[in-house]
């Protein structure tokens, strides 16, 4: 996938960009992307070691915290007053039969806990600093919003699903940009432990890094794949 350097340079040189779920797959491609035009980066994981490798490559400001627990988000939020963009990346997805699941309302409460609220949350305390910035969210959501509600796919669907429509809505009264790219499968630590994928193809975290760098400067409100309307169970 083609960038076109200089855009992306003028949209990110010395801006302060915040990366949550930059420990791992897309997170950490995207934070090692964009230290290259020049960004000053904030950047936010569970996994010490893998965050801090990618704070050493990248120079970034590292916060080793759950985004889960109310306490870390405050704290994020008083030591954070000024942003230029919000990269809305980190997630958990899970995959499993609602009869796995009978024992398992933490399922749930995990999934919207990182996917919905948390991010909720953060926006309310950045929207006034995105808005003064002139700057821009971009949420990594995927396909599947889009999609029909799928078996198995209760807790990941409902919960990004959930934050997508939140945003949307937001999204006509705030003064800065909305972006949204919604993802296909891309090959990640998140989706290993789902055996079909491993024969399926997949996006590179790498391209999709690109894909959300490109936002940056185009300011584009959406990025999906080409094909996604000629799919079936598209709902919206
Ligand atoms: N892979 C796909 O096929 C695909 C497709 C469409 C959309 N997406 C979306 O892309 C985003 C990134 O996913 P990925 O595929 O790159 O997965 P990944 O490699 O598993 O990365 C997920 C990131 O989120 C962080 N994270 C998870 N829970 C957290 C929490 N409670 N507090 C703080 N950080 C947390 C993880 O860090 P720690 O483990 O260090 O906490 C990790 O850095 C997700 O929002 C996902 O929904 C992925």
């Amino acid at each position: 996938m083609h960038l076109q350097e200089h855009r992306l340079r003028q949209a990110v040189q010395g801006k302060s960009i915040l990366i949550t779920g930059a420990s791992s797959g897309i997170g950490r491609d995207t934070a090692l992307l964009l230290a290259r035009y020049g960004a000053q980066l904030i950047i936010i994981g569970r996994n010490e070691e893998r965050l801090r490798e990618v704070a050493l490559q990248t120079g970034a400001r590292m916060y080793v915290m759950d985004l889960r627990e109310e306490k870390n988000r405050q704290q994020l939020c008083q030591e954070i007053e000024q942003l230029d963009i919000f990269i809305n990346n980190a997630g958990l997805s899970i995959h499993r039969s609602i009869y796995d699941s009978l024992e398992r309302a933490h399922d749930f409460t995990r999934t919207m806990g990182i996917n919905y609220f948390a991010p909720v949350e953060l926006m309310l305390h950045f929207i006034p600093l995105l808005d003064a910035a002139q700057g821009q969210i971009v949420n990594v959501s995927t396909i599947n919003t889009k999609f029909r509600p799928m078996a198995k796919w209760s807790a990941y669907q409902a919960s990004k699903a959930a934050f997508d429509t939140w945003l949307r809505a937001v999204a006509p009264e705030v003064k800065h940009t909305v972006s949204t790219i919604y993802l296909p499968l891309v090959r990640t630590p998140m989706i290993a432990p789902t055996k079909k994928y491993e024969r399926v193809p997949a996006m590179s975290s790498e391209t999709a890094a690109k894909r959300i760098a490109r936002l940056l400067y185009t300011k584009k409100k959406e990025d999906k794949p080409w094909w996604l309307s000629f799919i079936r169970f598209v709902r919206s």
